[in-house]
């Protein structure tokens, strides 16, 4: 059984936890710096284990030392938007603990792939990549995914049809300047501009770039059922060798005329963590979203940079 640590387990770790125990994915080693609340959370969904019919073990701790020998490493420790806080104002404390996380993961693991969700997601990404010295195929961010889902589920709530015939991407950086590539969404194949007026599909874009603040005005938290499902989607893919071609937060090293900056292009995700990013042909306004989307990060990897130095 394959072994994969979450770090953080709160809203968003223990739903991860919880899809690959319940799949049978992997054994999970469930972290957190707040006593007991891993311990309890992996034994309730140990109890779970005889109704579902998993066989994956669940460990709950305080201890980095039970996190040895993971094969994936998901880091969601942090803390998370409340109303009126952008993804931007967590970056100081975010940058200090996942810092501290990766350190203490990758001394445990040395040959983990690492999926990283806590936000701000692309510089938190590029920052886990930075500490842990690996390869940047093996340091990953999860937010396309989700992005995309979203998508997805506004696509097919306004056209009716399965949202399992709807299929679109999702690719720059996951805040307000991500970049929903339209030209590519379809029905099946069938290009949602068919079924949807340019006004409508803007409206749906909108409604994606602001899917994660649309939940925490609703719910006063942030979400957790769908990024936790995309999370797995992920970890499902690198333990399978899926060669999945997913949207991930990866490092683009002159792909799509961006380089040295953590942010959302399709990939090939498989059992050594990312096997290529694939280079789509973008339009020329779609090329200026993801440069866009790109100073952006690169801007507040440069602010993290300076508070680091500075605590
Ligand atoms: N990338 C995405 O698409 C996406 C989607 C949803 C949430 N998020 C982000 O994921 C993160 C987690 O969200 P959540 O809703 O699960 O939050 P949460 O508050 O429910 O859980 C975070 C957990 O991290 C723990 N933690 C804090 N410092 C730690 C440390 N040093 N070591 C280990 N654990 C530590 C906390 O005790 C807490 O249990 C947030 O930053 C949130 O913004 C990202």
């Amino acid at each position: 059984m394959s072994k994969v640590t979450v770090v953080g387990a709160g809203f968003v770790g223990a739903t991860v936890a919880q899809y690959l125990a319940d799949n049978n994915l992997s054994d999970v080693c469930l972290f957190d710096v707040v006593e007991g609340l891993p311990q309890g959370k992996a034994l309730d969904m140990m109890q779970a284990a005889p109704i579902t019919g998993h066989d994956c073990k669940i460990v709950g701790s305080n201890d980095f030392g039970d996190t040895k020998g993971s094969d994936i490493v998901v880091i969601t420790a942090g803390i998370a938007r409340k109303p009126g806080m952008s993804r931007d104002d967590l970056l100081k404390t975010n940058a200090n603990i996942v810092q501290s996380v990766a350190k203490e993961t990758i001394k445990n693991s040395p040959d983990a792939i690492f999926i990283v969700v806590t936000n701000p997601l692309d510089v938190m990404t590029y920052l886990t990549w930075k500490t842990t010295k690996l390869p940047s195929s093996r340091v990953i961010g999860m937010a396309g995914v989700l992005d995309s889902a979203r998508f997805q589920t506004f696509i097919a709530m306004e056209t009716g049809y399965s949202v399992q015939d709807v299929r679109a991407m999702v690719l720059g950086g996951h805040g307000d300047l991500m970049v929903p590539v339209t030209r590519c969404a379809t029905v099946n194949g069938v290009p949602i501009s068919e079924f949807l007026s340019p006004e409508k599909i803007d409206e749906l874009v909108k409604r994606t770039q602001n899917g994660g603040i649309e939940i925490v005005n609703l719910m006063k938290s942030s979400a957790f059922y769908a990024p936790g499902r995309s999370v797995a989607q992920m970890v499902e893919a690198i333990l399978k060798d899926q060669n999945r071609l997913l949207p991930c937060c990866v490092y683009a090293d002159g792909e799509y005329g961006l380089k040295d900056v953590y942010i959302g292009l399709p990939c090939v995700l498989g059992k050594d963590g990312v096997k290529k990013i694939v280079d789509v042909k973008m339009t020329a306004e779609e090329t200026e979203a993801l440069k866009k989307s790109a100073s952006s990060i690169k801007e507040n990897v440069d602010l993290m940079n300076k508070l680091l130095v500075a605590v």
